[in-house]
């Protein structure tokens, strides 16, 4: 197709889907119509992000950011509409008029790097497989050592790097500026002045992105004693490690088709579990797992199934509670952990915000070592019997208990494992914890109940305590808040009390008494089945505080407001209760800042200082 730019700009409009883009970076969940998830404008830490397809928009309600498919791109990739167009109208095959061409001098610059890399990787897998250099051999041999051979060093397209200091730049400086090659990570600075090859006489594992472009290396010693063992690419323009995963695209229809993918640690454990037939697992490269990671994931898997497949030791111990906690960070106010089987009865994948689960063969090798010693079907069976990451844990504490034997080393682990159980939501899962662990450990359940409690207690989220004192007549900010309690109190909400609390998430609120009801709220939804007695319990709770009790059924008044709402306009009504919680409180700040600025002398030092901040506010509200 040939036509103006403005039809470029139709056609490309038509063919994006705005849920697709925002899935790059953000992991929706679909209420009704639209869909939800934390917003990548500011710090959200409940979904306030709404997107809806049909109308190809999407609108952050806590920070007010709102557009279209291109917007978004433009936003959150920092790139002008022209370059966004560009970028799509190649992605779907259609031609920009002539005329409309820029000299895209970045994109050309990315393009460049892109065939340097690649040319690359072809020369080292060239010398490899047709024994072009004196480290063919060697390389071959450490190769096949590892149960690498022909075929796996082709698919992967394995490589090795010479031992002399130019064989690469060699070859590429005549078709490539040495700006670009350095650019790409190829070669860098001698200390001689002149250039020399990055990767030397190492075995090279290319790094193809989700799409397959050659991106960057990862290059492993070959000898003994040869330091870093692995020597991997800097990020570049073309190259974010912690947005890539090795392996991904050759991982991505089998995550798909098995709804679910295998994190593994390292570049040798995902080639030979693909080579092997596990197909769907992946890698970061030389770094810890990162949000985004696994953001990137959770587009190729449905349920949002991610299985931990660490090496057994502690330091593996350790990134796999790491990594659980990441993605628990990814999907939070999303829904529930699965942290349960329910073999039994069918789930839908869209029941929980992802399920984790742990693959820890006792034989304590890496899966490298264990699909090719042991073997590919003996690890297809842990995959099977995975647990779950919770019962993970409760299991490692159980493995541990004959090694705290006083009362002082019963304590302190006691104090160790208190935060696990307590993040089981279920009560009878938990309590059938808490009974195995006291029986295993000998320990008093109710001790280990007490515990729980204080623990939880303790940690009921901070709340600021801005304004100390209730006035007689509420404010705006004072109202909203007041709304905001009432939302717990809608009778025939569907919304568990759990997800009521993720979706107010951390507002502050304004007044002793309202935080004083929050914070009992937040310590009774672990308890109460409803709201006839989440009440019960608070007018308890507030037996002698005549005031507080006072408030409730005034709450409850407000809640009829919100009674027969669907999901999506009761969710759609807290997150516009917290917009204008949030807009109060920037017009106080301003406020505040703006009376301050008014009082000071203009000759003192600070009032440079206020009118900035003052500048800064008003800069955040346009926004
Ligand atoms: N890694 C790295 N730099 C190092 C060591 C490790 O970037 N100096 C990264 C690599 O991505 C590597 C992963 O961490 O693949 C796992 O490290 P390790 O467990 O040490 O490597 P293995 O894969 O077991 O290495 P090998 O089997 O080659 O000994
Ligand atoms: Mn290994």
């Amino acid at each position: 197709m040939s036509g103006t730019w403005d039809e470029l700009i139709q056609e490309i409009k038509n063919r994006l889907d705005i849920v697709d883009v925002v899935s790059e970076q953000v992991v929706l969940k679909r209420k009704g119509n639209s869909y939800w998830g934390l917003c990548p404008f500011h710090k959200d830490k409940n979904p306030s992000f709404c997107v809806t397809p049909s109308m190809g928009i999407y609108k952050c309600f806590s920070c007010g950011e709102a557009g279209d498919a291109i917007k978004f791109i433009m936003k959150t990739k920092n790139m002008e509409f022209r370059e966004v167009i560009e970028e799509l109208a190649e992605k779907f095959g259609l031609e920009v008029p002539t005329s409309h061409k820029s000299d895209g001098s970045v994109r050309e610059i990315k393009e460049q790097m892109l065939k340097a890399t690649e040319v690359a990787a072809m020369f080292y897998n060239d010398l490899l497989l047709r024994n072009k250099d004196n480290n063919a051999e060697v390389a071959m041999q450490y190769l096949a050592k590892r149960g690498i051979g022909t075929d796996i060093i082709k698919k992967y397209h394995i490589g090795v790097a010479s031992k002399s200091f130019t064989a690469l730049y060699d070859e590429l400086r005549k078709d490539f500026s040495n700006d670009i090659l350095e650019k790409s990570g190829l070669i860098t600075k001698s200390e001689k002045g002149g250039y020399i090859d990055r990767f030397r006489n190492r075995v090279i594992i290319p790094i193809q992105n989700e799409n397959g472009q050659f991106v960057a290396f990862g290059a492993r010693a070959i000898e003994a004693g040869q330091s870093p063992k692995y020597l991997n690419s800097s990020d570049s323009l073309i190259y974010n490690k912690s947005r890539l995963l090795y392996g991904l695209y050759t991982a991505k229809d089998a995550i798909k088709k098995e709804d679910g993918v295998i994190l593994m640690e390292g570049y040798f454990d995902v080639i030979s579990s693909q080579a092997h037939g596990i197909e769907n697992c992946v890698a970061s490269c030389g770094t810890s797992l990162t949000t985004e990671h696994v953001k990137l994931l959770s587009r190729y898997t449905k349920s949002r199934r991610i299985y931990l497949s660490f090496d057994t030791d502690s330091a593996g111990q350790k990134a796999t509670a790491r990594g659980a906690s990441v993605i628990k960070e990814v999907f939070a106010g999303l829904g529930d952990v699965k942290q349960f089987d329910e073999s039994y009865s069918l789930t839908t994948a869209d029941k929980y915000a992802c399920e984790i689960r742990v693959i820890a063969p006792p034989e304590g090798k890496d899966p490298d070592e264990f699909v090719r010693s042991v073997g590919a079907d003996a690890y297809k069976t842990y995959i099977q019997n995975a647990p779950l990451f919770v019962d993970f844990q409760i299991n490692s504490i159980l493995k541990n208990k004959d090694k705290y034997k006083t009362p002082q080393e019963k304590a302190q682990y006691v104090s160790t494992f208190v935060p696990v159980l307590s993040e089981i939501k279920n009560k009878i899962i938990r309590s059938e914890y808490v009974d195995m662990v006291a029986q295993a450990l000998g320990i008093d359940t109710d001790a280990i109940k007490t515990e729980i409690n204080a623990y939880e207690r303790a940690n009921i989220p901070q709340v600021e305590r801005i304004v100390k004192n209730v006035t007689k007549n509420d404010s705006i900010i004072q109202k909203a808040q007041k709304k905001l309690l009432s939302m717990f109190l809608v009778p025939d909400s569907r919304f568990t009390f759990t997800q009521i609390n993720d979706m107010i998430g951390d507002v502050a609120f304004a007044d002793e008494i309202l935080i004083i009801v929050k914070s009992t709220i937040d310590k009774l939804i672990c308890t109460v089945n409803n709201v006839k007695e989440l009440l019960e319990h608070l007018y308890t709770e507030f037996v002698d505080k005549p005031e507080i009790q006072a408030l409730l059924p005034e709450l409850v008044q407000a809640s009829e407001a919100y009674r027969g709402l669907s999901d999506e306009d009761f969710a759609n009504t807290i997150f516009e209760i917290i917009a204008k919680i949030n807009q109060c409180k920037h017009a106080q700040e301003i406020k505040h800042i703006r009376k301050k600025y008014q009082d000071i002398d203009d000759n003192d030092p600070e009032a440079l200082k206020i009118q900035i901040q003052l500048r800064d506010k008003i800069k955040n509200k346009n926004r």
